[in-house]
């Protein structure tokens, strides 16, 4: 068996983050998006993995390199334009070749084991598997509409939902899909649908099973998920100290302290991560927050927000609910006039008290 992830497609929907930076490695507690499917795979037994890369290929194939790091062996398989999920199955049939496959959605997070899906698959051998989550906006995801356990019909995004279930960015193939995507056409978004060519094996008596998630699952395209996976991700973390924390701090729950960070006279409430050589002085951090690498957060408090590399926020009263960037610089000016000074990319969003 083999896998394929899709870190390709444009990540419209969490600019300004993604113009300068690939969707799938915004860190959620620390770690790269991708990374987590990518172990999941790994811990299943797959071995063979190809990632699908588009514009943000040089930094995807800095970040995951041959694979050697998690004992697999990565190819990379370029695709002109994200044209669809069905697309880039299709320009992977050569790496693929006639093996069964799983194939990852790099914006997707799951807390279910991917071993027992592989063993389901495997044991059941149906052409397709498809996950199902329960979700209370389908309309904006693949939707599911079952007959009992048969799933009768997929539609990508319906205005007018049969069903509030919708389709997980976690699938398993046999060859037959390689048919499926030859046979279909486009969609009205201009993209070759994955839930179109599944369709079209339901269309053809080819045995598609389905499968509802048990624990949480999150697609992390938009700002309000990638928070809530990172709160998901957090609670599930073990407290630990590997850099300083001075004598006038307090940390209180779960938090982790990684290796050349300094914690100054400020309190943590867990869950919370705290990312290497990074410092925090005279600050609150709340619950639900991950704080990246060589941050440096002053005179401020924040909660429920990530915070990205090499930034620095200093005396600012409270932040929540936010993702901060890379290298972004965020201060309480004592310049005259007083004003608020904003340099904010392209699709920013600013709240302001
Ligand atoms: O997350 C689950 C949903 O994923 C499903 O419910 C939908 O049925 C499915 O179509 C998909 O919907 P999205 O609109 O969320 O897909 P998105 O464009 O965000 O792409 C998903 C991932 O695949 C993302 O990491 C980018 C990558 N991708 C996307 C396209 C369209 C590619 O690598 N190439 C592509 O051509």
């Amino acid at each position: 068996m083999k896998a394929l992830i899709l870190a390709g497609g444009k990540g419209t929907r969490l600019r300004p983050i993604t113009h300068t930076s690939a969707k799938q490695l915004v860190p959620i507690a620390n770690k790269p998006i991708l990374f987590y499917g990518l172990e999941s795979i790994a811990a299943a037994g797959i071995t063979d993995i190809g990632v699908i890369v588009g514009d943000t290929r040089t930094e995807i194939r800095r970040a995951l390199g041959d694979g050697s790091r998690w004992g697999i062996n990565i190819t990379y398989i370029e695709q002109e334009a994200p044209l669809g999920l069905a697309h880039a199955v299709k320009i992977a049939r050569p790496f693929i070749g006639d093996d069964d496959f799983i194939m990852y959605l790099g914006d997707n997070l799951i807390k279910d084991d991917l071993s027992l899906l592989v063993k389901e698959f495997t044991t059941h051998k149906p052409q397709a598997q498809i996950l199902l989550a329960h979700v209370p906006h389908p309309e904006n995801f693949g939707v599911a509409t079952l007959r009992g356990a048969d799933v009768v019909r997929l539609e990508e995004k319906p205005a007018h939902p049969e069903s509030d279930l919708a389709l997980v960015g976690i699938y398993m193939f046999d060859k037959a899909i390689f048919e499926a995507v030859e046979n279909i056409k486009p969609s009205a978004r201009n993209e070759l649908e994955i839930t179109d060519a599944i369709q079209y094996l339901i269309d053809k008596n080819f045995a598609v099973r389905a499968r509802i998630v048990g624990g949480w699952w999150k697609d992390t395209g938009k700002l309000e998920d990638i928070l809530e996976a990172n709160s998901l991700v957090l609670e599930t973390l073990t407290g630990a100290i590997a850099g300083s924390v001075d004598e006038l701090s307090c940390l209180d729950g779960k938090v982790i302290v990684e290796k050349g960070a300094r914690i100054i006279n400020s309190s943590l409430r867990g869950p919370v991560i705290i990312g290497s050589n990074t410092t925090i002085i005279n600050s609150y951090i709340g619950p639900f927050t991950s704080i990246y690498h060589s941050v440096t957060i002053e005179n401020s408090e924040i909660e429920h927000s990530i915070v990205l590399e090499n930034s620095s926020i200093k005396d600012v009263k409270r932040i929540e609910d936010s993702l901060i960037g890379q290298n972004v610089v965020l201060l309480r000016t004592q310049k005259k006039p007083a004003a608020y000074r904003i340099m904010a990319g392209d699709s920013s969003r600013v709240e302001i008290i």
